[in-house]
Parts: C-alpha cells; sequence; structure tokens
C-alpha cells in the first residue's frame, strides 16, 4: 500500500533507507595469511553509535567459534579497529587484531575447543557483523548493520606441499615457490599425536623448506606414544638436508610441548640440526624414554595424584610432573650442553600447563655452567602453555585430544595473544639467522 503514497513520503522512505544501508564494513585484506595483520574498518555509522563487532568463524568439524568487542563510532561514523580502544565485550582497549585471537567456542557449542586447522589448505572464513548497541559474549546482539567476510590462509599459491614415506619417516613438506635452496626447518608438535601442518605451511610463507613431522598417531606410525628413537629425527633431519631444494649447511627444528624435547635432543645429538626453537618444554625427557644408539635417557614421570581438578571440571598438571632437579632425576636431562647448535627458548610465565619457564631456566643454567652462550630465551608474563603463530585463537583451557578432558595451559587471553605476536617475529629471525 505504501508505494501509493504521495511522491514525498516514497522519496523520504527511499532516503532513509539509502541512509540505513550506507554502513559498511570491510576488512584489508579480505583474504590474506592467518599470521598476518588485517584491518577491520567501518564506515557510514551514525555519528556517536554505539555498536558490537563480531567475527564468526566455522572449523574444519563444523563447530562455530565467535568473539565480540564494542566501539563508538568516531564524529565521521567511523571505527577503525586497528586504532579504536574496544570498550567491552571478549576484550578491551586497542587490539587491531581481537577480533581474529579471541576467536571461541560459540556459547552452544562444546567448550574448550581449540580453533587450529589439522590440514593447511582449507582457509578459515571469518564473517564480520556490525551490530547496533553494546551486546556481550553469549547475548544476543542488535540489529546487523553491515557484515563482511574474510579469509585467513595458512598457505600461498605456489607452495609445493609433498606428502612423505621416506622409510619410516611420515608427514608433509611444504616448499615455497621458486628454485631455492631454502632453509629446512624441522616441526613438531606435542603429545597429542597426529600430523598438524599449519605452522609448518605458515614458515613456508616466509621462505622455509618446513617438514611438519608427525611422531605417533598417523598412517602407519604406532598408534599410541611409547618409546621415542632419535634415529627416527636423524632420519627426517637427513632426508630433509639431502633434498634439493634446502640449504646444505644444516636444519633447524621447532617444537612445542613434548616437541621441544624432541627439538632439544636433535639439536643437542645431531650434526645435522643447528638451531632449535623450543616452545614450551621441558630440561627433561618426559613420559617415555629416548633411545638412541646405546643411550637412553629415562623420562620423567607424571604423577597422577598429583593432578588437580577444578569445580568445573578443568584438569590442573602444574605439579604432576616430577622434579627435573632431583638427584634422582638426573639420568633424564638432556644433555644440552654437548649441543653445537644454538637454542631458542619460548616460554609462557603462567604456563599451568607445566613449569616450561623454570625447565628453561634449568636448560639455561646448563649451558651457563659450561660456559655457553648459544641460546636466547623469550618469555612472557601471563602467556600460557600453547604459543602459537601471531594472531592464532588463544586457548587457555583445551581439550586433551586423547584424554577428552579439558586441561588448563593457563595464561591470560591478551597477554598471551601478546606472546604470540612477539614471539613469532623473533621465531622466525632466529631460524632466518642461523640457517641463512
Ligand atoms: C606421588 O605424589 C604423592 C603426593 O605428593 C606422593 O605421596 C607419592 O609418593 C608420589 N608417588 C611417587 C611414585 O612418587
Amino acid at each position: 500500500m505504501w508505494r501509493s503514497a504521495g511522491f514525498c513520503a516514497g522519496a523520504s522512505l527511499a532516503r532513509l533507507a539509502v541512509r540505513r544501508a550506507a554502513a559498511t564494513v570491510t576488512v584489508t585484506p579480505a583474504e590474506g595469511l592467518a599470521d598476518r595483520p588485517a584491518e577491520i574498518q567501518v564506515r557510514g555509522l551514525p555519528p556517536g553509535q554505539e555498536v558490537t563487532l563480531r567475527t564468526l568463524a566455522t572449523d574444519e568439524q563444523g563447530s562455530l567459534f565467535d568473539a565480540c568487542a564494542h566501539y563508538r563510532a568516531d564524529a565521521g561514523g567511523a571505527v577503525d579497529v586497528g586504532a579504536e580502544a574496544s570498550l567491552g565485550g571478549d576484550f578491551v582497549g586497542r587490539e587491531p587484531m581481537g577480533l581474529f585471537w579471541s576467536l571461541s567456542p560459540a556459547a552452544m557449542e562444546q567448550p574448550h575447543r581449540r580453533l587450529e586447522p589439522r590440514s593447511a589448505e582449507a582457509a578459515l572464513e571469518v564473517e564480520v557483523f556490525v551490530h547496533r548497541g553494546f551486546s556481550g559474549p553469549g547475548e544476543i546482539p542488535g540489529q546487523v548493520l553491515a557484515k563482511a567476510r574474510a579469509e585467513r590462509r595458512f598457505t600461498l599459491p605456489g607452495i609445493r606441499k609433498v606428502r612423505l614415506k621416506e622409510g619410516p619417516v611420515r608427514g608433509s613438506l611444504f616448499l615455497p615457490a621458486g628454485n631455492g635452496p631454502f632453509p629446512g626447518v624441522i616441526d613438531m608438535f606435542g603429545d597429542e599425536g597426529g600430523l598438524i601442518e599449519f605452522r609448518s605451511s605458515l614458515l613456508a610463507t616466509h621462505g622455509f623448506a618446513a617438514l611438519a613431522l608427525p611422531y605417533f598417531n598417523f598412517e602407519d606410525l604406532p598408534q599410541v606414544m611409547g618409546d621415542f628413537h632419535l634415529e627416527y629425527f636423524e632420519q627426517a633431519a637427513r632426508f630433509l638436508l639431502r633434498h634439493p631444494k634446502v640449504k646444505g649447511s644444516g636444519i633447524g627444528a621447532v617444537g612445542t610441548g613434548k616437541g621441544a624435547e624432541l627439538a632439544s635432543s636433535m639439536v643437542t645429538f645431531l650434526p645435522e640440526v643447528v638451531a632449535a626453537v623450543c616452545i614450551s618444554g621441558c630440561s627433561s625427557i618426559t613420559a617415555s624414554a629416548l633411545h638412541y644408539g646405546e643411550m637412553t635417557l629415562p623420562g620423567l614421570r607424571f604423577n597422577m595424584s598429583r593432578v588437580s581438578i577444578s569445580e568445573n571440571g578443568v584438569f590442573d598438571l602444574y605439579e604432576a610432573l616430577e622434579d627435573p632437579m632431583d638427584p634422582a632425576n638426573s639420568h633424564c636431562r638432556i644433555p644440552v650442553e654437548k649441543a653445537d647448535g644454538h637454542f631458542l627458548f619460548v616460554v609462557g610465565e603462567d604456563d599451568r600447563y607445566w613449569k616450561s619457564s623454570l625447565y628453561a631456566d634449568i636448560a639455561i643454567g646448563c649451558l651457563r655452567k659450561h660456559g655457553k652462550d648459544n641460546f636466547r630465551l623469550l618469555h612472557y608474563s601471563g602467556a600460557g602453555h600453547r604459543i602459537n603463530p601471531s594472531f592464532s585463537p588463544v586457548c587457555l583451557i583445551a581439550l586433551d585430544r586423547i584424554l577428552g578432558v579439558p586441561i588448563l595451559g593457563g595464561g591470560e587471553s591478551k597477554a598471551h595473544a601478546h606472546a604470540q605476536e612477539h614471539s613469532w617475529g623473533k621465531i622466525l629471525e632466529f631460524l632466518h639467522f642461523h640457517l641463512r
């Protein structure tokens, strides 16, 4: 009926509609690498308009993750997330990438799931909504004023992925475009096992030939974590070093958690490995023994009666690992002083998974005692266990993939996100420098 109303009424309605539709949100770049910054800008809002910016993403299993933050448009009706402070929501203050690193399981989803891709090919699709008014996490948001889509990618066109079956060695090798040769890096994660590719793929976008190396729970590798044989990692290192696209002067190893122990053992015992990045690791072998030829380093044991469980069912393992400084456990220690290569220790001072900050100090103490200065330490107050590349969604309590229970990783979101951003830059710098 309103169509037949007078010309003036129709025109003002149309004008109103135009003004309403004028708000836009842009993400720049709309398609970018997951560890590189992106800018979110809103334009065309009424001056001073309060809005909630909300990001929404779906993981490979179809679970929803979201994040939100509150902003007030300036006199020109604009919000620049890179320049303005969030006034509430999942974070406050100026956090240009907060809407990415604070993505966490949506209200209806199982909590404590980690938003971390297993494979490198799929991009993370993120929808960005601008809602009228302030609404908190889990609340019903206001009317949508604008929306946009962004893709966060883990690979670049031209990067080649090669599935590996070299003797017993399994994994995925990521090669940058071009002839190379490129600095080679072996990349390992922790006791969840399996093949985790995203960090290797990102390393390839930074010019490394990176091998994502699983060591159990993948293809014909052992199903569960048993004793380790360093020969497996030696074969992987030799394969990488022999590869025609890899620089022949020595490779690097990057590891998180259990993977840090392995990286540390590799630079200690294997001449092929000249630089190790040990993220949130231990100074001793833990849980399962490490064998290398005639040598055995037994694993430091976990005492499960020292695991505490909070009221909401979160497991705290902080006190569970036996004391590596106890003389009875000295034979578990990785003799890092034997290494000719270089160490970069990365730890969060609020790691509650285990005492990685103390363990880094123990390793550094051993190096110093032997007059060595082949190490750097990056330690971050407020950061927890899983220190991933820049802008990775922060997950301070994560479901253990094996036990299926939530385990406290520790830390505080903002400090943890800042640690991720700072350490990733330093890790790339360290690897480029020592593998040049
Ligand atoms: C495990 O921890 C408990 C509690 O601290 C202690 O009583 C027990 O002796 C420990 N067990 C071993 C094998 O060390």
